[in-house]
């Protein structure tokens, strides 16, 4: 079984993606053959500071070998290392309804919040699915705001197969139920756009007056919660602490009496704990940059193979070449 993800270099990589997509993928490298990358082409549609992109692109890469991607289990490479998935995505573009690409959620969101709909916004799920078609994928593991893109590629795989003959695989989205949207410290999706993250390896200071400034409960302390498991420290709890710490913490929200400071405390003290190792690792990893460079350079070339031939039975199919 052949497993792929990936992630943007748009930013400092949060907890929602880390239980949405990357604990799931690090898992997963034990169930067949992992294949993950960075998605700098996609990072293009929101971010045009090369700079920044290039810091991003190694920030993604110490964060996902952080937290436990082991790049002689898995295949991990930039995405613009291969440029054989623009060649794909012209190739599926060709097959790709408009209404399709109109209908994706993540393109109407984007166009709402008023960034000016170019070419590349629109196509982006066409991207999306030649990076997953490209490595015959069997199993996508995203968090559930990506499930729309998978379904597109389902869609076009499905369409082309039809139109040329056998050609890929059919891939399926591997979503947890309890981790598919991870809540911000808003309570809405969290999301680096509504600048309501918990950065996986956010500064402590910084974090912990997040963390301390969630706005909690109207209801006084002491009051019952007989709604404890809806609110936002216990959810957050419940993804870094034991299941028998944070179901405590519930029930003594739900009696009354727990005060919120104490909570939000025990969330940032339980965060920290939980991504302490993962900490000691990136800083390792980041004073050996060469390393790094090295594991990406070794993961494009693996992948450019497999790449070639996917890509070159998809040009016989459809007669170019
Ligand atoms: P991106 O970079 O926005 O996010 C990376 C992964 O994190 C998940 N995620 C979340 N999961 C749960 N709760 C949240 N609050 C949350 N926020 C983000 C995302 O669902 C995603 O799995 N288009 C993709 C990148 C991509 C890709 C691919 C993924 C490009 N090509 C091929 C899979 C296969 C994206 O923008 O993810």
């Amino acid at each position: 079984m052949r497993i792929l993800t990936g992630i943007q270099p748009s930013g400092t990589l949060h907890i929602g993606n880390y239980f949405g997509a990357i604990k799931p993928a690090v898992e997963l490298q034990q169930r067949g053959d992992a294949f993950y990358f960075i998605a700098d082409y996609h990072s293009m549609t929101t971010l045009t500071d090369p700079a920044e992109r290039r810091k991003n692109t190694i920030d993604v890469a110490l964060d996902f070998l952080a937290c436990g991607l082991d790049p002689k289990r898995s295949i991990f490479w930039r995405q613009s290392d291969i440029p054989e998935v623009c060649e794909l995505t012209w190739l599926l573009g060709t097959l790709t309804p408009m209404g399709l690409l109109e209908r994706a959620h993540s393109y109407k969101d984007k166009v709402a919040k008023g960034i000016a709909p170019n070419f590349g916004l629109v196509a982006y799920p066409v991207l999306m699915a030649a990076d997953i078609l490209l490595y015959d994928s069997n199993l996508v593991p995203v968090g559930k705001d990506q499930k729309q893109h998978v379904e597109i590629t389902r869609d076009i795989a499905t369409k082309f197969n039809q139109t040329y003959g056998e050609t890929f695989v059919i891939p399926e989205p591997e979503i947890r139920e309890d981790v598919a949207t991870v809540p911000g410290l808003d309570g809405q999706k969290m999301s680096k756009s509504y600048g309501n993250t918990i950065d996986i390896f956010g500064d402590e200071k910084a974090t912990r007056k997040k963390i301390m400034g969630i706005v909690m409960d109207s209801r006084t302390p002491q009051e019952p919660k007989p709604d404890a498991d809806k609110n936002l420290a216990i959810q957050l709890l419940k993804l870094v602490a034991p299941a028998d710490t944070a179901r405590d913490f519930e029930e003594r929200l739900r009696a009354g009496g727990l005060g919120y400071g104490d909570l939000k405390k025990a969330l940032f003290e339980h965060y920290w704990n939980f991504f302490a190792e993962a900490r000691a690792r990136r800083a390792e990893l980041a004073a050996n940059l060469d390393y790094v460079n090295q594991v990406l350079a070794e993961g494009a070339r693996r992948a450019r193979a497999v790449a070639a031939q996917v890509l070159t039975r998809a040009r016989q199919a459809c007669g170019i070449g």
